[in-house]
């Protein structure tokens, strides 16, 4: 029900009247959501393309996560690792036995999950390879995006995320994404991880040429090299398999993990590897107050439960074929390019026609939400429980967007 006086305007204003401007949202103004759906202050409904930048892949309070969460909020909520709690062991083992590894060390965001993998490899890198004291040094990508701590931005190839920010965390070597040549070539004796996203989410879904992960698993195992594979955003089902790296039958040494781990609901975030790799950390090398606190577990366990019956890698697969083949079918109709896996595409929007911007102002009004990322990409990342009659509408309002 559209009410007489928008609240729209005015909570828009106050938002930003109230906060640091580090975020352009589109301006609308969220009330409550349930599965694929979003409804705002002034009753209009949206059809959410973009799932939290997939942290929201089980949609929104999918029942079995909410109920998970309510009955912990009713036990038991915080204790900090200085105790053991009774979510903890079920979570870790769980998510260990989904990655096929042997441990786990919880965490709240990706960044930390990030800043995790690059603490444990250095010292991997130290005790175990035996690198030269301080010079452990790690392969990353152009065109990266791993989050926004001062050491994780200091490997970014994008100025807006990086200026200003120095003095800048050394010890990292920047390669062309998809080019094993050059990975090769920047690995030296004091290489210890090359820490690469899988899909690169954030550059607009950019999907490495075919044979380039299997190409660097190989070269980091030749070389001792740990391969770090930042399955943040392109994980948990997203693309039609638990993982990203399945797609090549590519298993790296540590996944990094977060976003849709928490279920949408609370931030949770982890790291998986083998014992050899994360059992350098001892008592009180590494942590965090939060990291595998008793809710984050109780919610995260449910969705490692949810992800272990399959059904939402097939959707994302099935489902992902007709996004896909729907927006094909609209590249040289106001398209440039398509790209992605699964339920997650990017979208060249014709620069001549207008910016990503626009057209995400104009899905909205249109009552479908998806956000552009580097000027004329935008990218659509639906919730996996999204259906083919929602993502048939989605793909009539993009093409209305295009044509109008
Ligand atoms: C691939 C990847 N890694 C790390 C992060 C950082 O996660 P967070 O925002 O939870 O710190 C993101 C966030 O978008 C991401 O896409």
């Amino acid at each position: 029900m559209i009410k007489d006086e928008l609240r729209t305007p005015g909570a828009v204003r106050d938002a930003q009247r109230w906060t640091a401007h580090n975020y352009h949202p589109l301006p609308v103004v969220i009330a409550s959501a349930e599965g694929a759906w979003l409804t705002d202050v002034d009753g209009r409904r949206y059809l959410d393309c973009l799932a939290g930048y997939s942290a929201l892949n089980f949609g929104h309070r999918h029942p079995k996560l909410v109920d998970a969460a309510h009955a912990q909020l009713d036990r038991l909520t915080l204790t900090s690792r200085a105790f053991i709690h009774d979510q903890f062991a079920d979570f870790c083992r769980e998510l260990a036995q989904l990655c096929g590894k042997d441990l786990v060390l919880p965490m709240n965001t990706g960044a930390e999950a990030v800043e995790t993998g690059i603490k444990v490899a250095r010292k991997w890198g130290y005790q175990v390879k035996g690198v030269t004291p301080g010079q452990a040094n790690i392969v990353v990508a152009e065109g990266n995006f791993h989050g926004r701590t001062t050491t994780i931005v200091s490997f970014s190839t994008d100025e807006e995320a990086r200026a200003d920010y120095g003095p800048y965390t050394p010890g990292f070597r920047v390669v062309p994404y998809g080019d094993l040549d050059a990975l090769t070539a920047a690995i030296d004796g004091d290489t210890v991880a090359v820490l690469l996203e899988p899909i690169q989410g954030e550059q607009g879904v950019i999907v490495p040429p075919a044979g380039y992960l299997p190409g660097v698993r190989q070269v980091c195992t030749t070389r001792n090299v740990l391969l770090l594979a930042d399955e943040i955003q392109s994980g948990l089902g997203r693309t039609g398999t638990t993982f990203a790296c399945e797609h090549e039958d590519v298993v790296p040494d540590m996944y990094l993990l977060g976003k849709a781990l928490g279920g949408g609901i609370v931030p949770v975030s982890a790291v998986a590897a083998d014992a050899e790799v994360l059992g350098v950390l001892k008592p009180g090398e590494h942590g965090s107050t939060f990291g595998g606190n008793p809710l984050a577990c109780a919610v995260g366990t449910e969705v490692v439960r949810l992800l272990a019956t399959g059904e939402f890698q097939r959707r994302s697969a099935e489902l992902g074929a007709r996004l896909h083949g729907g927006l094909q079918a609209l590249v040289g109709k106001g398209l440039l390019a398509v790209r992605g896996r699964g339920l997650w595409a990017g979208l060249d929007i014709d620069p001549a026609l207008m910016t990503g911007r626009e057209a995400s102002e104009r899905l909205m009004t249109r009552g479908v939400l998806a956000k552009d990322t580097h000027g004329s990409t935008i990218r659509l990342a639906p919730p996996l429980v999204i259906t083919e009659e929602e993502i048939d509408y989605a793909l009539a309002q993009l093409a209305a967007v295009l044509t109008e």
